[in-house]
């Protein structure tokens, strides 16, 4: 078999080096232990690559077919872990490249014409990233589900809703729960966005400046099912917006997680007693038996500082770049890797903690009828009877306080006491003043009243193709 001999540094690039690479600059250099997470693109990437060179000449068929097979063995060899990966070879394009070299020679030295790894580790990064968003996108469909279903499963139970972490307004349940599906779902479309935006071929770009041999890029491009192809060389050798972009989606993902994480830490404390977290997404304490702990939530929370640390490392690393390639580039993949590894877990988990969560509904009823919380219903049903809003607020204002004093609630107080801050109060004040009058007069767009809130569940249920 006649392998290329290349001299020097007995490296694939060795031609004009005479000394061997030095065992710390491989090890320094080395990103196998993580990129070979990419090995089926590669192989994918590399046989498109190939089935083109044979349509245009640079390969036989004969080569093409060694190749096609020389490559579907080395994935199956990793597929079934016997595959050995050689630090001294750098990264997953070279050890792929090598390994098919050693088995079928010089038909696999002919692979790597018209590419550099420059486009290469571009495109390998690109097709897992589109797998990526479609994964989320998916995990995204399945957390938002399970907010519906909570929603319906709840639907015309009341809870308070804060502002500042105090009583301001009672809502319903279910809008409450339907603001994690607006939120889950905005994640959702910047996903689909970002696939839209990511999925362009650079795979002919070469180092940088495009190739002098006949290829053709768009032939590539479809059959690895991008919507086209880059379309600047040196642009896109040196591009990584698209995974910066993707990590920021993460982030976002990664705060809503955090912030949905930290209500259901306050729900399921004695404090607020909202919620049973099912025992089996809850852990005990080593020393105090009592101890029931809400750890996943508090674990998404503390994990989102991980994936804003990949954003911000993806963000730093592009920063100072000249362009195109660089190597500072071939940094850019634990971040990625680890944010994804962090976001689809704490979605799979959530979404599952959410199948298993129980409102408390009568404590939360309980708690909305605590805190005058139906003050702002006061005002507005002043404002109703021609009383200017920051007079009635006013008014509303001193009534609070006389309730404050006599440690009572707003619908306790008597016609009398009542007509004493203002005259235009009547007996229809105690239907704005009950929880069920507050919730449901909210019938302003995207408000919590009753039948709002059905509209936008039955909208979300048919978005998700979820029939009631
Ligand atoms: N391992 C490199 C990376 O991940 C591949 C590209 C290397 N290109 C180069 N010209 N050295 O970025």
């Amino acid at each position: 078999m006649t392998e290329p001999n290349n001299s020097g540094s007995g490296k694939m690039w060795g031609g004009r080096f005479s000394e061997k690479t030095a065992a710390s600059v491989e090890a320094f250099t080395a990103s196998i232990h993580y990129d070979s997470r990419l090995y089926r693109y590669d192989i994918a990437g590399s046989k498109a690559h190939a089935a083109m060179l044979a349509d245009h000449g640079i390969l036989t068929r004969e080569e093409l077919a060694v190749i096609t097979d020389g490559l579907s063995a080395i994935e199956k060899e990793i597929e079934q872990g016997t595959f050995v990966f050689r630090r001294e070879l750098e990264d997953i394009h070279m050890n792929i490249e090598k390994s098919l070299v050693e088995r079928i020679g010089p038909a696999g030295a002919k692979l790597h014409s018209a590419r550099s790894r420059n486009d290469q580790v571009a495109l390998d990064f690109k097709l897992y990233l589109r797998d990526q968003c479609d994964e989320t996108i998916a995990l995204l469909d399945g957390i938002r589900k399970a907010f519906v279903m909570l929603a319906r499963k709840y639907l015309g139970h009341v809870m308070p809703g804060y502002t500042h972490l105090q009583r301001a307004q009672p809502v319903q349940i279910a809008h409450h729960m339907l603001a994690y599906y607006e939120m889950f779902g905005r994640d959702l479309d910047r996903m689909v966005d970002c696939r839209k935006r990511l999925n362009l071929s650079p795979l002919g770009c070469a180092a940088m400046a495009g190739t002098g041999l006949p290829i053709d890029r768009e032939q590539v491009a479809r059959a690895l099912g991008f919507a086209g192809v880059t379309a600047n060389s040196m642009d896109t050798s040196g591009d990584r917006d698209f995974a910066i972009e993707f990590t920021s989606n993460c982030t976002m993902i990664q705060l809503h997680l955090s912030r949905l994480s930290e209500e259901l830490v306050l729900w399921s404390t004695q404090e607020f007693d909202f919620v049973n977290i099912s025992d089996k997404f809850c852990t005990g304490s080593s020393i105090m038996p009592q101890k029931k702990n809400p750890d996943i939530p508090e674990l998404i929370r503390g994990k989102s500082g991980r994936v804003v640390g990949s954003l911000m490392t993806l963000i730093t690393l592009v920063k100072g770049l000249p362009l195109t390639y660089n190597r500072d580039l071939q940094e850019d993949k634990e971040p990625v890797f680890d944010a994804v590894d962090t976001v689809t877990a704490s979605l799979a988990i959530m979404t599952e903690l959410l199948e298993n969560l129980a409102f408390k509904i009568e404590r939360m009823a309980a708690a909305t009828m605590k805190g005058c919380m139906t003050a702002t219903d006061l005002a507005d049903y002043l404002v109703l009877k021609n009383v200017p809003f920051r007079e009635a607020h006013g008014i509303v204002g001193r009534a609070v306080a006389y309730c404050l004093e006599k440690g009572c609630e707003l619908p306790d107080l008597t016609l009398k006491e009542l007509g004493q801050f203002s005259e235009v109060i009547a007996k229809d004040v105690y239907e704005v003043l009950s929880v069920e009058g507050s919730v449901n007069s909210r019938i302003s767009t995207g408000g919590t009243g009753l039948q709002r809130v059905e509209e936008a569940l039955v909208a979300a249920e048919q978005q998700l193709g979820i029939a009631q």
